[in-house]
C-alpha cells in the first residue's frame, strides 16, 4: 500500500498532467483532489495530445480506476462536454467515478464570478478563469453549495438551488429563473448519472488502501495558488497543496510520498505578483518556444526564472520528497540562465517567499547567472544531459531545504521524453 501525492510548487502548469501521467502506470486508483474546469493537464501520448481539465490523467491508462475527489469543483456541463471529446479520442471512461461529496458548480456561480471580476475593477481584478470556481467554493463554505449527492438527486437538488436561487442579488435571480434553472439542472442530472458512477469517494479510497493499492493523488494549479498558503488575493479558492489531498478523505499518515513540480523557470497566468519576470523580449521568446499560452483559456503566461526562495517555501508547505523537474528543454539553447537565488525586502536577504502578499510585492529578486547549454531533448539518463544543464540541477536541488531527491526532470512534452532519477 503506498500513496502518493503530486503538487504543484509554483502557479499551476507546471507539468503536474505529464508527471502524474507517468507515476499513473504503476497505479491502481488515481484521485483528482483539488479545482475543476479552470485547470488544463496536457498529456502527450505518440501524435495525440490529451487535455484534461477535471478527469484524472489516469484514464489514459486502461484498467487504473479513477476517482474525481470530494475536494474538486465539477461543473456538470463542461465535465460531459469533457468525456465527449475523451470518449471521440477513443478513450473509454467506465472505471472513472465522481465523489458524492464533490462541489458542483452551478450556472450561477459563473454569473456572479463575472459580476465580482468586474466590480474589483482593473487593479484589484485576480483574472480568473471565469469557470465559477469562487463562488462554488464560497458556497460551500457558506453552507449554501451544491453537492453532487444533491445533484443527482431531485428532492436534494429541488432544494438547494431553491435555497441558492434565493440567495442571489437583486436582479440576478430575475435574470435566471428559478424554474429554468431547475429544469436544466434535471436534465444534465440525468445525463451525468447516465455516464459516471456517483460514490462515497473517501470509501473507495479506503478500499484501495486496506486492499494494498497503490493510490496516485493528482493536484491542479500550484502552491502559491493555495487559497490559504498562495499569494492572497490572487489565488484560486481551492487547496492545490499536498494538505489538500487529505480533504479527499485520508489522514497525513496515509500519504507516503510528496512529488513536487517545478518547471525549470517560472510562469505565471492571471494577476498576483511573479517577482522573477524575464522582461518581455524574453518572454515572448518564452511564449513561442515553449507554447506559454493557458491550456484551458489560451491567455499568454507571464515568464520569469527559476525562483529558489519560492521553491523552497513550496517545499515546506507541501512535505516534498522528491522533486520532478519539468521542461529544462524551454530553456535549450540560451547563452546564459538566471536563478534567483533570494529576495531583498526592506535592506534585508531573505530565502523565502514572505506570507504577506504586499511584502512579496516588495521584494527585489537577487539572481545568480549560469552558462546555458544547447538541447537537452533526446537525453533519457542523467549522463546524457549536458553539463551545463546537469550543474544548473545541481544548483537548484543543493538550495532547496530538506533533502529530498530529484525525482525525474523532463525534456520534451511526450510521455517518454522523461529521466526517471527514482
Ligand atoms: P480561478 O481558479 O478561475 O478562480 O482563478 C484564480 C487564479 O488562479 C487566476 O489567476 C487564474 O489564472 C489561476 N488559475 C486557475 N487555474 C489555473 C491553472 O490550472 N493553471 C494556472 N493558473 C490557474
Amino acid at each position: 500500500m503506498s500513496a502518493t501525492v503530486v503538487v504543484g510548487l509554483q502557479f499551476g502548469d507546471e507539468g503536474k498532467g505529464r508527471i502524474a501521467d507517468f507515476l499513473a502506470e504503476d497505479a491502481d486508483l488515481v484521485v483528482r483532489f483539488n479545482g475543476g474546469g479552470n485547470a488544463g493537464h496536457t498529456v502527450v501520448v505518440g501524435d495525440q495530445t490529451f487535455t484534461l481539465h477535471l478527469v484524472p490523467c489516469g484514464i489514459l491508462h486502461p484498467g487504473v480506476k479513477c476517482l474525481i475527489g470530494g475536494g474538486t469543483a465539477v461543473d456538470p456541463r463542461l465535465f460531459l462536454e469533457e468525456l465527449e471529446e475523451l470518449h471521440k479520442l477513443g478513450v473509454d471512461t467506465s472505471q472513472l467515478a465522481v465523489d458524492g461529496n464533490a462541489n458542483v458548480i452551478m450556472p450561477y456561480h459563473r454569473e456572479l464570478e463575472q459580476y465580482e471580476e468586474v466590480q474589483r475593477g482593473k487593479n484589484n481584478a485576480i483574472g480568473t478563469t471565469k469557470r465559477g470556481i469562487g463562488p462554488c467554493y464560497a458556497a460551500r463554505t457558506a453552507r449554501n453549495g451544491m453537492l453532487m449527492s444533491d445533484f443527482c438527486n431531485e428532492v436534494g437538488r429541488t432544494d438547494r438551488i431553491s435555497t441558492a436561487h434565493d440567495l442571489l442579488p437583486l436582479g440576478m435571480g430575475t435574470h435566471m429563473p428559478l424554474e429554468r434553472l431547475l429544469d436544466d439542472a434535471r436534465r444534465i442530472a440525468g445525463e451525468l448519472q447516465g455516464q459516471v458512477h456517483i460514490v462515497d469517494g473517501r470509501r473507495v479510497i479506503w478500499e484501495a488502501l486496506d486492499n494494498g493499492g497503490e493510490i496516485l493523488f493528482e493536484g491542479a494549479q500550484g502552491t502559491f495558488l493555495d487559497i490559504n498558503q498562495g499569494t492572497y488575493p490572487f489565488v484560486t479558492s481551492s487547496h492545490p497543496i499536498a494538505g489538500g489531498a487529505c480533504l479527499s478523505g485520508i489522514g497525513p499518515r496515509n500519504i507516503d510520498r510528496v512529488v513536487g513540480v517545478s518547471k525549470a523557470y517560472t510562469t505565471r497566468v492571471g494577476n498576483g505578483p511573479l517577482p522573477s519576470r524575464m522582461g518581455s523580449e524574453l518572454e515572448a521568446y518564452m511564449r513561442e518556444f515553449c507554447g506559454e499560452y493557458g491550456a484551458t483559456t489560451g491567455r499568454p503566461r507571464d515568464c520569469g526564472w527559476l525562483d529558489i526562495p519560492m521553491l523552497r517555501t513550496a517545499v515546506r508547505i507541501n512535505g516534498v520528497t522528491g522533486l520532478a523537474l519539468t521542461k529544462i528543454d524551454g530553456l535549450d539553447g540560451l547563452d546564459t540562465v538566471q536563478i534567483v537565488t533570494c529576495y531583498e525586502l526592506d535592506g534585508k536577504k531573505i530565502d523565502y517567499v514572505p506570507s504577506d502578499t504586499s511584502q512579496l510585492i516588495r521584494c527585489k529578486p537577487v539572481y545568480v547567472e549560469l552558462p546555458g547549454w544547447r538541447s537537452t531533448r533526446s537525453a533519457r539518463r542523467w549522463d546524457d544531459l549536458p553539463l551545463n544543464a546537469q550543474h544548473y540541477i545541481e544548483f537548484i536541488m543543493e538550495h532547496l531545504p530538506g533533502n529530498i531527491g530529484l525525482d525525474m526532470v523532463s525534456v520534451g512534452p511526450e510521455r517518454n521524453d522523461i529521466i526517471d532519477l527514482r
